[in-house]
């Protein structure tokens, strides 16, 4: 049962239930106009303390395609937080005015800290260098559409696997289904953190790290590049340095597999070339569009809207 659940992280779904989400999104894929007013008289509130285009936007689109409304903010200077306000009282006060709330915040944990106050579901939409759990959805119902399975993949993470917050929560998603393994592709500077690898160990998941993208990108079924997270570092020169590490081009995609695809959260910086768009294995505007039919289906199961 989902209705009024939060979430925060994504285990805090079993796999039954992300299947559940998976076939509302593409009962919703198929027929759309069905889902038009199921969320009529409902108010999403979008929190946002740290820029987005897609998961603000997607929520926004996801609420007002089901019928229902959305208040907000997109920048914390134009809320009382600037005031002082906490956390815990913004929510308590949202939860008077909004039935379902979507928060991203800088700060690690904040979001769950929102949930332990509020009356209505809080839904994480990235908290720093964290976790990222409604870009996992998209990510996996990408996965089980184009690839048609979710289990036996070798999934290549390339990039910032330090900051990247999208990576760590879908290798957590990843790993519970049987027979996946990862290739943890990144400069010694953005390696992925111990506490993902121990969860990794902990499972028996298999996983290599490599500094090489070209040197592994043939044995990959999903390539998931990934930005390097200017905004996480801590000196200029240190980004300067690192940031163009990978560019995935037309040289390095002859090397991979006819039916590999490839998956970036966006926004792309430099890490994926722009002549790769034409490339059908290149899957990242798909990626967008069902990121937007899994949050549609994610609110209406905590809504409890049938
Ligand atoms: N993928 C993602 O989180 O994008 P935004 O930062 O634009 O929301």
């Amino acid at each position: 049962m989902l209705k009024g659940r939060h979430l925060i992280d994504i285990m805090d779904f079993s796999t039954e239930e992300l299947d559940e989400i998976f076939e509302l999104a593409n009962e919703i894929i198929s027929g759309e106009e069905k889902f038009s007013q199921v969320c009529r008289g409902k108010l999403l509130a979008t929190l946002f303390y740290e820029p987005s285009t897609r998961t603000r936007l997607s929520f926004e689109s996801a609420m007002m395609r089901l019928g229902g409304k959305v208040i907000g903010f997109s920048d914390a200077r134009s809320s009382s937080v600037s005031k002082g306000e906490s956390i815990a009282d913004t929510i308590r006060v949202i939860g008077c005015y909004a039935d379902i709330a979507a928060m991203r915040h800088p700060k690690e944990g904040a979001p769950k800290i929102a949930s332990m106050y509020s009356p209505i579901p809080v839904i994480n939409a990235g908290d720093g260098g964290h976790q990222h759990p409604t870009q996992t959805l998209a990510d996996l119902l990408t996965i089980k559409s184009i690839k048609g399975t979710m289990f036996n993949l070798k999934i290549g993470c390339c990039g910032d696997l330090k900051f990247g917050r999208t990576v760590h929560s879908l290798i957590k998603a990843m790993s519970r289904y049987e027979g996946n393994s990862f290739t943890l592709i990144s400069p010694k500077e953005l390696k992925i953190p111990d506490y993902v690898k121990k969860e990794l160990d902990n499972k028996n998941v298999e996983y290599s790290e490599t500094s090489n993208l070209e040197n592994v990108i043939d044995s990959l079924d999903i390539l998931y590049m990934t930005r390097v997270q200017k905004e996480r570092f801590f000196n200029e020169e240190d980004y300067v340095r690192l940031k163009d590490s990978y560019i995935l081009d037309r040289e390095k995609m002859s090397r991979a597999k006819e039916d590999m695809i490839v998956l970036h959260p966006l926004p792309r910086v430099n890490e994926i070339s722009y002549e790769i768009d034409r490339d059908p294995r290149a899957c990242y505007f798909k990626q967008v569009k069902y990121g937007m039919y899994v949050r549609m289906a994610l609110m209406m199961k905590l809504l409890g809207i049938q």
